[in-house]
């Protein structure tokens, strides 16, 4: 599945960017919420999200919170704003069993999204927590960045550490994927690839998207 990254979307023509998005059959909007704090950039917040969600009712949206502190009202606010999955870094809080549990209560899937540095050990005691995992393959903050390699282990690990534990968690990669590397993402047992600029960045989205495609079954 292929998540848009609507960072390289055309910002002041959104609306009609998202749908072309959508009628290339793009599977998941993307939507990158920076607060200046936790990555040195600002981006969108939940009154975006709800024109969004009004918008295109049917979308599976995306929100991957790159923000601290996480508190329970940003999880609500964009929750009730239409976000169907919501991730968060560990690092922005003490509290991530209680904030994965929070996130499905209100009703999305729940992530939790590792730096390249971020150790993920801590998952194995948040199985039952998780719906998908967020592995950043670039450090947060902004697009067009190339993926770094080591990142690519990172995903065999934690694929290896979910078959270990018996679940079959998606694994979200996020940064520099592009036709050059999704099918290393993929081997290493990604099923969720967020292109920023290697689609929302590209003309053509049908194009963007075949590229892509092309590149996982060779
Ligand atoms: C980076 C964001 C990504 C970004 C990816 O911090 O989380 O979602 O949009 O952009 P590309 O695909 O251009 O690396
Ligand atoms: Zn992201």
């Amino acid at each position: 599945m292929f998540a848009g990254s609507i960072l390289s979307a055309d910002l002041l023509d959104l609306g009609n960017d998202i749908k072309s998005a959508l009628d290339a059959k793009i599977d998941i909007i993307h939507f990158d919420v920076m607060d200046y704090h936790f990555v040195q950039n600002l981006t969108f917040g939940p009154g975006l999200l709800k024109s969004i969600r009004k918008r295109f009712p049917e979308a599976v949206l995306d929100v991957h919170l790159m923000v601290t502190p996480i508190t329970e009202k940003i999880l609500v606010d964009y929750a009730q704003a239409g976000a169907s999955m919501i991730s968060f870094h560990p690092e922005a809080t003490p509290h991530v069993d209680r904030y994965l549990a929070l996130i499905r209560e209100l009703g999305c899937k729940a992530g939790l999204a590792l730096n390249p540095s971020t150790d993920p050990s801590l998952l194995k005691y948040l199985w039952d927590r998780l719906d998908f995992v967020l592995v950043m393959t670039v450090n947060p903050g902004f697009g067009g960045q190339s993926l770094i390699p080591a990142t690519l282990q990172k995903i065999t690990d934690v694929r290896r550490m979910a078959t270990a534990s018996n679940v079959k968690p998606l694994i979200e990669v996020d940064g520099g994927v592009s036709p050059a590397t999704v099918k290393a993402c993929a081997v290493a047992g990604a099923n969720i690839f967020v292109v920023g600029s290697a689609f929302f960045g590209k003309d053509n989205y049908v194009e963007a998207l075949k590229d892509l495609n092309q590149a996982l079954e060779q």
